[in-house]
């Protein structure tokens, strides 16, 4: 049997020293070893997104990258999005709770992270765009339109126009 390798990294925004056997998933890593439940696990093949976290700022799916993987990495997950000294939601989060995005909220943690990664490529896409950005991401009770809705919240807030986006005009999305 293989060894357990000791691994570091940063865990949002803090450094972490952990064991992990080689065949650890890293979402179970985070879960079940550094207790960060947020990162859900659906699928557990990379269908879902649900697990979806950032690693060096660019959107993974922990349930298909190893624990050991993350050596030297950066992660963060749906509770680092938050500021750590005030507890002020990050925008992401503001827009989602502007725009009713969710309804029992299973998938949110995984639309979140990618959103996170998608504005922070491209801080104005068009709805076109989130909604080709987001479209490895599944949810099974909203049918869309409400996380679009909230990424677009989210744009606004960022760029200080709160006037935004619940009001957006009926459309078929998805
Ligand atoms: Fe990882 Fe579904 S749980 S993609
Ligand atoms: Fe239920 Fe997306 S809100 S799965």
């Amino acid at each position: 049997m293989s060894e357990p390798t000791v691994i570091t990294m940063l865990i949002n925004g803090a450094p972490a020293t952990i064991e992990v056997e080689p065949r650890t998933s890293l979402a179970d890593l985070i879960r079940e070893e550094l207790g960060l439940t947020g990162t859900h696990l659906g699928c557990e093949h990379g269908v879902c997104g649900a697990c979806t976290i950032l690693v060096d700022g660019e959107p993974v799916r922990s349930c298909l990258m190893l624990g050991v993987q993350a050596d030297g990495k950066n992660i963060t997950t749906i509770e680092g999005l938050a500021d750590p000294i005030s507890g002020e939601m990050h925008p992401i989060q503001k827009g989602m709770h502007e725009a009713h995005g969710f309804q029992c909220s299973f998938c949110a943690p995984g639309f979140l992270m990618s959103a996170v990664a998608l504005l922070e490529d491209n801080p104005n896409p068009t709805r076109d765009q989130i909604r080709e950005e987001l479209g490895g991401n599944v949810c099974r009770c909203t049918g869309y339109k409400t996380i679009l809705d909230g990424v677009e919240a989210a744009v606004s807030i960022k760029s200080g126009d709160n006037t935004s986006s619940t009001n957006l005009a009926a459309e078929v999305d998805r």
